[in-house]
Parts: structure tokens; C-alpha cells; sequence
């Protein structure tokens, strides 16, 4: 599956699953654009993780504020002149309760994930077709959402609804821009061994694992193969679509 000339923008890449896409990426030949938020070391960590024949490059950037996305986009086309591929992968997980007293700490939460999971996806996919569509002749965009997005997550519901949107925003996606040989594809994890699920498999590991048929939870790699596939040739007549990497433990 290569992926030689791609120029890739994965977000979130300074650890877990963003790292474990941006290697695999990297590994098939493309170009990666090493986003990070707060951890500057790991994002360095990541990029001197990835095969040295090509200037990968590191990009900063909050996604919780809307500002970011388009400069983003701008450094990753003064870098590399192009941008054949964008994964949304940075995300937040934190809950929020109906029984919060404070209803606009309730508020807050919302807005803020919205903005961080979901919204700065919006923004980057905008400002990444256009430039696919004037330097590249199209490309591929992926999302990162969760299994959360199709069954819902009490204590979550923010989480899961920015997840659903990204899910049915593929969808929309997908039909807009055919014509403009943009594809777009979303993965579905259910729990993936990151720094993310780290209370919650500490907390509740067990049961998880034997909730889950294939009697494992995933790892990074399991999401990162499913990534590889998506952006490579092999997927070129896909498009819209969600794939579940969750070990056969739901089914919609
Ligand atoms: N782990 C799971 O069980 C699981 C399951 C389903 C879906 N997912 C989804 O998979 C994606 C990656 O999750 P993960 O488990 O790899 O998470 P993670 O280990 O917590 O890593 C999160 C990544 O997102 C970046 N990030 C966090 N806040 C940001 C912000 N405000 N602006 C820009 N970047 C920000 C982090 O950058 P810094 O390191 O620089 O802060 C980091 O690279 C997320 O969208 C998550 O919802 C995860």
C-alpha cells in the first residue's frame, strides 16, 4: 500500500493513536505533518520516530480555538506544497453530568468539546479541499470518531454526539465533494490502549475485555492499519464510509 508523494496532515499525532497512523503513514512513504497541541517532546519523539526520507515536519496548534485550523493548513503547504490527505484524529475526553449544578459549566463543556473534537475538523476539512481541489486534484479525508458516536455514552454525551456528527459529517461530505475527487472515510474505535482510556481501562478493564468478542482491547496498530488502508489506493472506490475497529463488540 504505498502511499510515496502523499503529503498527510494527521492531528493529534504526538501520542497514541494519532502517533501509531502518523508511523504506519510514514512507513508506506508519505510525507507527515506532526501536529501536536501541549506535549512538544512527544510530537518530537513521534517525528524522530518516522523513516528519514522525508522532511516530515512538527505543527503546533490548540484546536480548541477556531483560529487554528486554516494556519495549520497554510504551514502544511508552505512545508510541503501540497496536502494530498488530512487526518482528524486529535480529540478530548472528558465528562460532563446532568447532574451538574452549574448550568453554564454544563454549557462551557459542551462548546468546548464541540470545538476540539468536532468543529476543528469542520474547519480543517474546509480549508483542506480547498487546497486539494487547486494543487492536488483531490484527496482523502479522514476522521477519527468512536464507537461512542453510534451507541451512545452516559456521563459522555458530549463526546458521543461530537463523535455521531463526525460519523453523519463523512457521510454528507462524501456526496459534496465526488465531483471534486475528494474522498472521506471515518473510523469507529472502541477502546484503544492509549493515554486517553488509561482510567477507564485501569478502572473498568476487566469488563471491558470480556465484553469484547475478540477478547482484547485494541491497540494503537489495530487503528493505524485500518488508517493505512483508507488513504491508499486499495480504498479508492470507497467513500462515506465508517469502519468499526472494536473487536466485534457492537454492531448498528
Ligand atoms: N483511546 C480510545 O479508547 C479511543 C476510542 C475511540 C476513539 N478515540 C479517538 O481517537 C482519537 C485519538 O485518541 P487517543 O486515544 O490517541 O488520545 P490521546 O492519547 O489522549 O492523544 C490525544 C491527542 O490529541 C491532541 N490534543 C488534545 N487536545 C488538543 C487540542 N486542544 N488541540 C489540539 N490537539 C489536541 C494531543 O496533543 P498533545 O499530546 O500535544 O496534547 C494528542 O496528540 C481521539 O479523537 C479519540 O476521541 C480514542
Amino acid at each position: 500500500m504505498s502511499l510515496e508523494g502523499q503529503s498527510i496532515l494527521v492531528t493529534g499525532a504526538s501520542r497514541g493513536i494519532g502517533r501509531a497512523i502518523a508511523q504506519s503513514l510514514a512507513e508506506s512513504g508519505a510525507l507527515i505533518g506532526v501536529h501536536y497541541c501541549h506535549q512538544l517532546e512527544a510530537a518530537r519523539e513521534t517525528l524522530n520516530s518516522l523513516p528519514n526520507h522525508q522532511p516530515h515536519f512538527l505543527l503546533q496548534g490548540d484546536l480548541s480555538e477556531p483560529d487554528t485550523c486554516q494556519r495549520l493548513i497554510e504551514h502544511t503547504l508552505e512545508q510541503a506544497g501540497r496536502i494530498n490527505a488530512l487526518v482528524n484524529n486529535a480529540g478530548i475526553y472528558r465528562p460532563v453530568s446532568f447532574h451538574e449544578p452549574d448550568a453554564d459549566r454544563w454549557r462551557s463543556e459542551w462548546q468546548h468539546l464541540f470545538q476540539t473534537n468536532f468543529f476543528s475538523a469542520v474547519d480543517l476539512s474546509y480549508w483542506a479541499c480547498q487546497a486539494m481541489r487547486s494543487r492536488s486534484g483531490g484527496g482523502k479525508i479522514l476522521h477519527i470518531a468512536s464507537r461512542a458516536g453510534f451507541r451512545g455514552e452516559a456521563g459522555y454525551s458530549h463526546y458521543a454526539a461530537s463523535k455521531a456528527a463526525l460519523i453523519n459529517f463523512t457521510r454528507s461530505m462524501a456526496v459534496e465533494l465526488a465531483q471534486d475527487n475528494i474522498q472521506t472515510f471515518c473510523i469507529a474505535p472502541g477502546w484503544v490502549e492509549t493515554d486517553m482510556a488509561e482510567e477507564g481501562l485501569r478502572a473498568y478493564g476487566e469488563r471491558i475485555r470480556t465484553e469484547v468478542p475478540l477478547g482484547r482491547v485494541a491497540s494503537p496498530n489495530d487503528v493505524a492499519n485500518v488508517a493505512r488502508f483508507l488513504l491508499s489506493p486499495e480504498s479508492d472506490y470507497l467513500s462515506g464510509v465508517t469502519i468499526d475497529v472494536n473487536g466485534g463488540s457492537y454492531f448498528h
